[in-house]
């Protein structure tokens, strides 16, 4: 994720959207220290070895080809079909939705089983960053819609195509690694398909609305915690 946000922002840059884009500059400072966070954790617990191993076969075509093409798309077309596809899979898939449910099966396995205090307190945090991220593409997508209403289609359409993968990914690592935590796999899965409708839900409501109504949505509406 860390990797993959600089295309998006040299975009809104370009448009010369400045507040938009010193949000941004906080978005990509806050990636890095997820990234950071996480490598510290491995640290303390004395995890040195390479987990790439247990990237599946749906992780990897999510992470290392259709996130980062759909990203660097943007360095050659900035048109807003194609900032659009990069809100939608960057922000209402991967960290909307994917993010989500990792978060949720973090707070299911350490909390049910009062394990690593410290690393749920961390991903607390890290989920109140991420709510910020998720609002802010909800926000550009409602923008980007509101100027260009057949957009609404395009962005439902990439949903529908990348639900399969989402569900997937739940699947394919308990085929891997078992549960040894005993998590509720069909709560997780529950709580994947629900990101993806709410996503969805809330860009539909903004449907219609002006750009000026937009602008002046609050806070709350955009559920950031
Ligand atoms: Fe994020």
């Amino acid at each position: 994720m860390t990797l993959d946000l600089l295309p998006l922002i040299m975009t809104i840059a370009k448009e010369g959207r400045i507040e938009e884009e010193m949000y941004l500059t906080t978005f990509l400072f806050e990636e890095a220290k997820h990234m950071e966070f996480f490598r510290y954790t491995l640290d303390q617990i004395g995890e040195t070895g390479d987990l790439t191993v247990y990237h599946s076969d749906t992780y990897k075509s999510i992470f290392y080809e259709i996130l980062p093409e759909t990203m660097e798309k943007l360095l050659t077309d900035q048109s807003p079909e194609a900032l659009a596809e990069a809100a939608t899979v960057y922000n209402m898939f991967t960290e909307g939705v994917l993010a989500e449910t990792g978060y949720f099966g973090f707070y299911q396995t350490l909390e049910a089983n009062k394990m690593m205090p410290g690393l749920l307190k961390g991903v607390g945090l890290l989920k109140k960053d991420e709510s910020r991220h998720i609002a802010y593409g909800t926000f550009l997508l409602q923008r980007i819609i509101s100027e260009h209403p057949h957009i609404f289609k395009q962005v439902e359409k990439r949903m529908e195509e990348l639900s399969p993968l989402a569900i997937t990914l739940n699947t394919e690592g308990y085929d891997r690694l078992g549960n040894p935590f005993g998590n509720d796999q069909q709560a997780v899965l529950n709580f994947t398909l629900k990101q993806l409708s709410v996503r969805m839900e809330i860009l539909a409501r903004a449907k219609g609305k002006g750009i000026e109504e937009i602008y002046q949505s609050n806070e709350k509406e955009y559920g950031i915690l």
